[in-house]
């Protein structure tokens, strides 16, 4: 072998030895190190089953009345009717999501019976109760919205010779019902993004068999349950998605103060008030399927 080709042959084995050496071999392994890492960091968080369910899984919405539900129904498509159990049930499409919409009727007793129907019948992922209440705060106006993050039956109690004492229903969690918290922050971030962040609130709401329209027993609402909102079906709806343990929330427009003028409020207001609850419900239906999207608006 000649000197000039043992050279080369020298040459190229250490230009081999070269790029393999340790200061490359260290650099290829900290590159190894930190690629993941970086793709860890920019991954999204991943979603609990929940999420996922409420992503993907059929969502029930009830109300009390036509008006309350009439903005979803011009809305939805390939919709299906069912009638059972006295009441027609609208399944189909609502803002990507595959939607069963019932009008259960006023006041505690067609508001469960609606929604046990609606859970008997339907496998869902979540349960919304959209519509109108009165407001209760000093701070909730008409047509400001209030998201329950709990419920309580102000109606529930006993009456002796020194009148009506609210007991809370027996059981040991004081009488209230607690909606879902990914729900709660689902429709909170909707209404927001329908009306405003300062005509939206979160709290507690009253529900009880009566339409309030009394200064004074407004007061006593919020003194006694810190109520910002008063309403006939949300916490006998809570109730029965407890017993059959689906996730819930109540998303309420103010259509009057309860006041002494509450009613004629509510009659001028109620529709206006029905379709907020209505928009707040498709923003979060949006929100549900397409959190980076949901995120966006
Ligand atoms: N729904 C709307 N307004 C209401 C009120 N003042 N009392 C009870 N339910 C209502």
């Amino acid at each position: 072998m000649s000197k000039k080709i043992l050279f080369s042959a020298l040459t190229s084995l250490m230009l081999c030895i070269c790029s393999v050496s340790p200061v490359s071999a260290l650099e290829t392994e900290t590159q190894a190190q930190t690629e993941p890492v970086q793709e860890a960091q920019a991954q999204p968080e991943a979603m609990t089953a929940q999420e996922q369910q409420l992503q993907n899984g059929t969502i029930g919405i009830i109300s009390a009345m036509d008006n309350e539900i009439s903005l979803l129904l011009e809305n939805i498509d390939n919709v299906q009717e069912e009638q059972f159990a006295g009441r027609t049930y609208y399944s189909g499409e609502l803002c990507g999501h595959h939607v069963v919409i019932v009008k259960a009727g006023i006041g505690k007793v067609r508001a469960a019976t609606g929604a046990a129907a609606l859970l008997d019948h339907y496998d869902l992922s979540g349960v919304i109760f959209t519509g109108i209440a009165g407001g209760t705060g000093d701070e909730t106006q008409v047509l400001d919205v209030v998201i329950a993050t709990d419920l309580v039956q102000h109606d529930y109690g006993q009456i002796t010779d020194d009148g009506y004492e609210w007991t809370g229903r027996n059981n040991d969690v004081g009488g209230y019902y607690y909606c879902d918290p990914i729900l709660v922050q689902q429709a909170y971030e909707s209404a927001k993004n329908v009306v405003g962040e300062e005509h939206t609130f979160m709290g507690t709401i009253a529900t009880g068999d009566q339409f309030v329209a009394s200064e004074s027993y407004v007061n006593q609402l919020q003194k006694k349950f810190g109520a910002l909102a008063c309403e006939m079906e949300g916490a006998s709806v809570a109730s029965v998605c407890e017993e059959y343990d689906k996730p819930y929330v109540v998303i309420r427009t103010m259509s009057d103060k309860a006041d002494g003028k509450a009613i004629l409020t509510y009659l001028f207001m109620r529709d206006d008030a029905a379709d907020h609850s209505c928009k707040i419900v498709m923003d979060m239906l949006t929100g549900l399927k397409d959190p980076e999207e949901g995120s966006k608006r």
